[in-house]
């Protein structure tokens, strides 16, 4: 289905009124095949929407607009072990997650409640208390967008980094993800490491996939803005990773400095409480603000436009880096011009 001209509100968790030239829905993979097989029909440049949920528009969008709206739920293969399960690239990503632990599969349940759809979760790996996409997902299957093909990726090939993976670096904007299959366990092995989870999870009754999930909503309730009431994109900021060397000197001059030393060695650092070490914390700037909760949460309040929260984002980025000499890097993707 084209349209023409529409506006993208609905179509970002910033709520930004900007308007698209042309937008096109897709439902199947065949259809995807042969739009883009007409390629040059199309209004350049072509730019893949999924659920908005980390994206900044600044204006308005002069191309084409592909949003991908497969949605299935398919269990492929089963064994005593594991289950592989096939998802659309439209399917939202915390029904899939809900579907999941009803279903007494594990894996997902503490990447609970994130915004989004299923086909933009491995472009940036998404991860929230100790886990990863990358943990679970066994396949990709995306068209290029050049001529039309199908190529299916190995875990191994979407060569994943922490908020990172090819479809963000070397094949950005060169292929539409339209199905992603995830290995999950069949048994409970589940992961309550991270900060106050195993408290809030204990809370809530015996661990269990359904606990972890409901201990999961619970703290991002308290912490995160819900995108339906307040605009927002999650963390807009990646937490820095810093040399042993700086971490120590950090340390010495903010002794409660939170850290984390990732399994790979590397040390990072809550670009968050950073943040909030400036001030920033529910500071706001008309309609743009600092949640009151999370300083790495940037909010439109109802008015704000794109360049008013990337002016903001940009005021923080500098006193982060005159105060700590840490230069902060976007997780969301500010979308300049077309
Ligand atoms: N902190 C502050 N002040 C703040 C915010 C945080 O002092 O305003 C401190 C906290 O007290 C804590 C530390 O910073 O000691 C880390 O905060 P938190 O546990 O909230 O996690 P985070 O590192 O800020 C990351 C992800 C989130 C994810 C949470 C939970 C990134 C960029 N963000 O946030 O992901 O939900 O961990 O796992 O890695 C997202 O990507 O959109 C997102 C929300």
């Amino acid at each position: 289905m084209i349209f023409k001209n529409i506006s993208l509100k609905k179509y970002n968790t910033f709520g930004l009124d900007y308007n698209a030239d042309c937008f096109i829905s897709i439902k199947s993979e065949d259809e995807a095949i042969s739009i883009l097989k007409k390629r040059g029909s199309l209004k350049e440049p072509l730019f893949i929407l999924g659920g908005g949920s980390n994206l900044l528009f600044t204006r308005d969008f002069h191309g084409t607009i592909i949003h991908p709206e497969i949605e299935s739920i398919k269990i492929v293969d089963k064994t005593q072990d594991y289950a592989i399960v096939s998802t659309g690239a439209g399917v939202i990503w915390d029904d899939l997650v809900r579907w999941t632990v009803e279903n007494g599969y594990g894996g997902l349940e503490n990447l609970s409640q994130i915004p989004g759809m299923v086909g933009a979760t491995p472009v940036q790996n998404i991860g929230a208390y100790g886990v990863e996409v990358k943990d679970t997902i066994e396949k990709v299957r995306a068209i290029s967008l050049k001529d039309g093909s199908i190529r299916e990726f190995s875990n191994e090939e979407c060569m994943f980094a922490y908020r990172n993976s090819i479809f963000k670096g070397e094949l950005k904007g060169k292929y539409l993800i339209t199905n992603v299959s995830f290995r999950l366990t069949t048994y409970p092995l589940l992961n309550t490491i991270y900060g106050s989870l195993k408290e809030e999870t204990e809370k809530l009754g015996p661990v269990s996939l359904i606990t972890v999930r409901q201990a999961v909503i619970n703290i991002r309730t308290t912490k995160l803005p819900d995108p339906v009431k307040v605009g927002n994109a999650g963390s807009f900021f990646k937490n820095p990773v810093v040399s042993e060397s700086f971490a120590l000197v950090l340390r010495q001059n903010w002794p409660k400095m939170p850290y984390y030393t990732d399994p790979s060695g590397d040390i990072k650092i809550a670009a968050g409480w950073l943040i909030d070490q400036c001030g920033w914390k529910a500071k706001r700037r008309g309609d743009a603000g600092v949640h009151e909760n999370q300083a790495l949460v940037i909010v439109n309040y109802g008015k704000a436009t794109g360049e008013d929260i990337l002016k903001l984002s940009e005021d923080i980025r500098e006193s982060v880096l005159e105060k700590f000499g840490i230069e902060l890097e976007r997780e969301v993707e500010v979308i300049l011009s077309t």
